[in-house]
């Protein structure tokens, strides 16, 4: 069997879950090597998981002649130059979200890869959780009309600790978290966002303003064709970590979460009569060993990525008008932010 040879930029948290589907459950791919800052984090991974190579740096790892693709998974910050390296030395990319933190380092991303001509697939994973996949399907089917209205709620589980907001490496809350809802949006709608206003707060943890980042947010969003919608995102619900998405159309709705007769439910971090996740890597699992796996399909196969380079850069649009609004406290048109080229 033709075998895909991949390696892991960035094995942290999520790179780590990424090279252990790619080493263990995609059998398509052969992990080649992983790379890591840390250098000793990266050859413990390597260890843990039973192969030869670890890197340094991209770079070291680039060198690798048996290298078709790699996976980066580094802090936000470092994406956009990663894939830029990855594209020169004419790798196929799968990156995390967000694609950049900004949009100028987005387009250059874009234009190495288009340069290469290699392909680039972003990491917006719900797009390949059962659940997702099944709505977006069966608004396709057009069992709720046109859709009209977009709701999601995107909740992490525990305080992040004052060191990640210092470290300065990720993106705030609208690049980091609520990025995966605004492509959501995009993609449940089959439309393009064309103006957002946020509203945000800091009102449980003051401190972390000064940092540029909110503890919680709700961003309005207004549809090219006449939706409308809104995203919650809240970095500390401390109860679990809560996703829920709701597309309500001219002849019915959807629901990606829970519905239950229940009057009032209560959830704490004491605990709750509902059946909760409670990271990210539970929810969703099955998405992350998914998306590598139609990653490795689809380069294999020679066809082209799912989840775009394009759809990185709407996305982070969208995120960015989102922080002018909380900056300015006026709606944001994405016209105002998006480089026309
Ligand atoms: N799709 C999702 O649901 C999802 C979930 C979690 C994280 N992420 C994304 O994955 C990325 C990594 O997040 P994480 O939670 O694993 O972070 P993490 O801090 O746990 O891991 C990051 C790793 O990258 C390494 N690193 C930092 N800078 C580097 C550089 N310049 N070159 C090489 N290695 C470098 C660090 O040493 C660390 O091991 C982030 O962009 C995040 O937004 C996505």
């Amino acid at each position: 069997m033709a075998k895909l040879g991949i390696g892991v930029l960035g094995v942290g948290e999520m790179g780590k879950r990424h090279a252990g589907n790619l080493r263990r459950l995609v059998p398509e791919a052969r992990l080649i090597a992983v790379a890591d800052m840390a250098a000793a984090r990266a050859k413990q991974v390597a260890d843990e998981l039973e192969i030869e190579h670890s890197f340094a740096s991209l770079e070291g790892m680039l060198q690798h002649k048996d290298i078709d693709s790699v996976l980066i998974a580094t802090p936000d910050k470092f994406h956009a130059q990663a894939v830029r390296l990855a594209a020169a030395a004419g790798k196929n990319i799968l990156c995390e979200k967000p694609l950049a933190t900004n949009l100028a380092d987005a387009h250059a991303a874009l234009e190495a890869v288009k340069r290469a001509g290699v392909r680039l697939q972003v990491g917006f994973m719900r797009r390949y959780d059962p659940a997702y996949a099944s709505a977006k399907k069966r608004i396709e089917a057009g069992e709720i009309g046109r859709p009209l209205i977009f709701k999601s709620v995107g909740r992490d589980k525990d305080e992040p600790p004052m060191a990640a907001y210092q470290s300065n490496v990720n993106g705030m809350v609208f690049y980091n978290n609520t990025i995966h809802d605004f492509d959501l949006a995009r993609w449940l709608m089959n439309d393009e966002v064309v103006e957002v206003q946020s509203y945000t707060t800091v009102a449980i943890r003051p401190e972390v303003a000064k940092y540029g980042d909110v503890v919680a947010s709700v961003v309005n969003l207004k549809f090219a064709h006449g939706g409308i919608g809104n995203v919650e995102s809240y970095v500390q619900a401390l109860y679990g970590y809560d996703v829920r998405t709701e597309v309500v159309g001219s002849k019915g709705s959807l629901f990606v979460g829970t519905l239950h007769q229940t009057p009032v439910t209560l959830l704490t971090a004491k605990g709750s009569s509902e059946i909760l996740a409670d990271h990210f890597l539970v929810r969703f699992a099955d998405a992350y060993l998914a998306e590598v796996r139609d990653f490795v399909r689809m380069v294999l196969s020679g066809g082209a990525p799912k989840v775009t380079g394009e759809d990185g850069l709407k996305a982070l649009e969208i995120a960015v008008a989102a922080e002018n609004s909380h900056l300015q406290a006026n709606p944001c048109a994405i016209s105002q932010v998006a480089v026309v080229r």
